[in-house]
């Protein structure tokens, strides 16, 4: 189990009072990358769109660029509106494999003021390695992470 407690702690004390949502999400990626073991990937995907997601602050190796809402796992959490937890992503029919390493994998739907801004996701080598401990977990590390922004992704980011 990962101690979300410490890690959400550390992301309020980095983000708190920086009003750059783009230092907040290279620092929030790095936060992760950093302190959960088990990952090859840790990053963001956000609404450039209505329809498409485009490529954020990430750690892990070069990752495809634009995926439609409604594709793949990031597309279909945004979709959904809602987490989706990949505990096989070779059972996930659409999965698109950026590092052929990742087993499996967990896609959090980011919010401000209501509205699906993007995604967070991370990634595993190993099988089953996210489960409903993750998603609360990094629901809530989401939503530090989006405090304060308006209900779409500042324009800065695109
Ligand atoms: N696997 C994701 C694509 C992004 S990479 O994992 C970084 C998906 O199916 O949406």
């Amino acid at each position: 189990m990962r101690d979300y407690r410490s890690i959400n702690e550390k992301l309020q004390a980095l983000t708190r009072d920086v009003p750059y949502p783009l230092a907040n999400l290279a620092n929030a990626a790095a936060l992760l990358w950093q302190e959960m073991t088990g990952l090859n990937w840790a990053g963001f995907y956000l609404l450039a769109a209505e329809d498409r997601l485009v490529l954020g602050p990430f750690q892990g190796l070069p990752a495809c660029i634009e995926i439609a809402v409604g594709r793949g796992v990031c597309g279909t959490a945004v979709a959904r509106g809602e987490t989706v937890v990949v505990p096989d992503v070779h059972d996930f029919p659409g999965h698109i494999a950026c590092d052929e390493a990742s087993r499996s994998e967990i896609v959090v739907p980011l919010r401000a003021d209501g509205q699906i801004v993007g995604a967070l996701d991370l990634d595993s080598p190993e099988k089953g390695f996210f489960d409903e401990d993750d998603r609360f977990g990094l629901e809530r590390f989401a939503g530090i992470l989006t405090a304060g922004w308006p209900g779409r992704v500042p324009p800065a980011l695109l």
